[in-house]
C-alpha cells in the first residue's frame, strides 16, 4: 500500500469508528489531497459497485449512460482536465447553488468506487464540440440572449444565470433548449400572467406561490407579490417566456457559434 493509500485508509478507519459511537457530527468531511489517485481504478468488483449506485444515485439527474441529461455529461471529465481527488471533492462537497446535491455521508469508498466506475466510460473529447466560433457566439448571444440571461454579473434576469452553462447542460440540450424542442420549464422561471382586480395585466414568472399569495418577477424584473384575493385571476402560461430560436431566427452556423461560446461558460475554475 502506498503511504497516501494508508493515510487514507486511517482517515477511513477514524470517521466509521467515530461514526460507531453513534455521535459523529455532520462535521466538515475529509476531502483527499489533490494529487491523490483513486485506490480503485482498474478493480472489478470496485466498479461493478460503482456502478450500482451511479444507476442509484446519480443516473437520474447524469443519464444511464453518464451521457448527460439534467446535469452534465461525466464521461469528459478526464478529456476536460479534471483530477481524481478534484472529482471527489465535487461528489462529496456537490456544487453549491446548483442542483448537484452533496454526498455528505457517504463512506469514501463509496464515492471512489462510483469513481472508478466513471473512469471506465471516460472518452476522448468528441469532434464535434470543436465546431463553431466562440468569439462571433459571443456576440450573437450579446445581441439576442443576454437581455434575459446573465453571464459573469451582466445581463437580464428573467432567465436564469448562464455563467457556468458549459459544464451544466450538454451541447445536446442546449441545442433541444434553443430550437424549442424542451417542455420542462425550469422551477421558479414558469411564465404566468395575472389579472388585478382593477383590471390591470402583469405577466412574469412565478418565483414563489401558496395558497393566499404568489411572488413573481415582472418583465421589468421587478419582484413582486401579491394576494391572490385581490386578483382576479393567475393564470400558468404553457410556453416558456425563452423564444423558440428555429432556423429561420438561428442558422446552423450561428447555433455552431453559439454553442461554442456556452461551452466556455465555466463559472470558476476547478480541477
Ligand atoms: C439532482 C440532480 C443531480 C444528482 C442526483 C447528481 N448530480 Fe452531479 N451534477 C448535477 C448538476 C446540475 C451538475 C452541474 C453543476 C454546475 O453547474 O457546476 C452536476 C455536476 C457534477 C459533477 C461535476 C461535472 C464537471 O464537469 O465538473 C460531477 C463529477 C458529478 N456531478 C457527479 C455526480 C455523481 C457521481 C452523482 C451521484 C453520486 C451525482 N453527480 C448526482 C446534478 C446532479
Ligand atoms: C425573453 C427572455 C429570453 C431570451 C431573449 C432568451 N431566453 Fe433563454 N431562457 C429564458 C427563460 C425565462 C428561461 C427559463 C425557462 C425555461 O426553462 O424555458 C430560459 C432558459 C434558457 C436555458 C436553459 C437554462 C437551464 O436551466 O439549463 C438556456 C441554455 C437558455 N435559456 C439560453 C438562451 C440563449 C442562448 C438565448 C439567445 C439565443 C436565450 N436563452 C434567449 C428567457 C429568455
Amino acid at each position: 500500500m502506498t503511504w497516501t493509500g494508508s493515510v487514507l485508509a486511517m482517515v477511513v478507519a477514524c470517521s466509521t469508528a467515530l461514526a460507531a459511537q453513534g455521535q459523529a457530527p455532520a462535521a466538515a468531511p475529509v476531502l483527499p489531497r489533490p494529487g491523490t489517485v483513486n485506490p480503485h481504478t482498474d478493480d472489478p468488483g470496485a466498479i461493478l459497485s460503482g456502478q450500482g449506485q451511479f444507476r442509484q444515485r446519480c443516473a437520474n439527474c447524469h443519464g444511464m449512460d453518464a451521457r448527460g441529461h439534467r446535469g452534465p455529461d461525466l464521461t469528459l471529465l478526464w478529456t476536460a482536465g479534471r483530477t481524481d481527488a478534484g472529482v471527489f471533492q465535487t461528489i462529496r462537497m456537490g456544487v453549491p447553488g446548483t442542483e448537484m446535491p452533496a454526498a455528505i455521508r457517504a463512506p469514501d469508498e463509496d464515492i471512489w468506487r462510483v469513481i472508478a466506475y466513471l473512469r471506465t466510460l471516460a472518452v476522448p473529447a468528441a469532434t464535434d464540440s470543436a465546431r463553431g466560433d466562440a468569439a462571433k457566439g459571443e456576440r450573437i448571444f450579446r445581441a439576442q440572449c443576454a437581455s434575459c440571461h446573465r453571464v459573469n454579473g451582466r445581463g437580464g434576469r428573467i432567465g436564469p444565470d448562464l455563467s457556468r452553462v458549459g459544464v451544466s447542460r450538454t451541447r445536446t440540450a442546449l441545442t433541444r433548449q434553443l430550437r424549442g424542442a424542451n417542455e420542462d420549464i425550469r422551477p421558479g422561471y414558469e411564465p404566468v400572467t395575472l389579472q388585478t382586480s382593477s383590471g390591470q395585466t402583469i405577466r412574469g414568472v412565478r418565483k414563489n406561490e401558496d395558497m393566499a399569495s404568489i411572488q413573481i418577477m415582472d418583465t421589468r424584473e421587478r419582484i413582486q407579490g401579491y394576494l391572490k384575493e385581490d386578483l382576479r385571476d393567475v393564470v400558468s402560461e404553457k410556453r416558456s417566456m425563452m423564444p423558440v430560436y428555429g432556423p429561420d431566427h438561428l442558422s446552423e452556423i450561428d447555433l455552431d457559434d453559439l454553442l461554442r461560446f456556452m461551452e466556455t461558460l465555466r463559472g470558476p475554475i476547478q480541477n
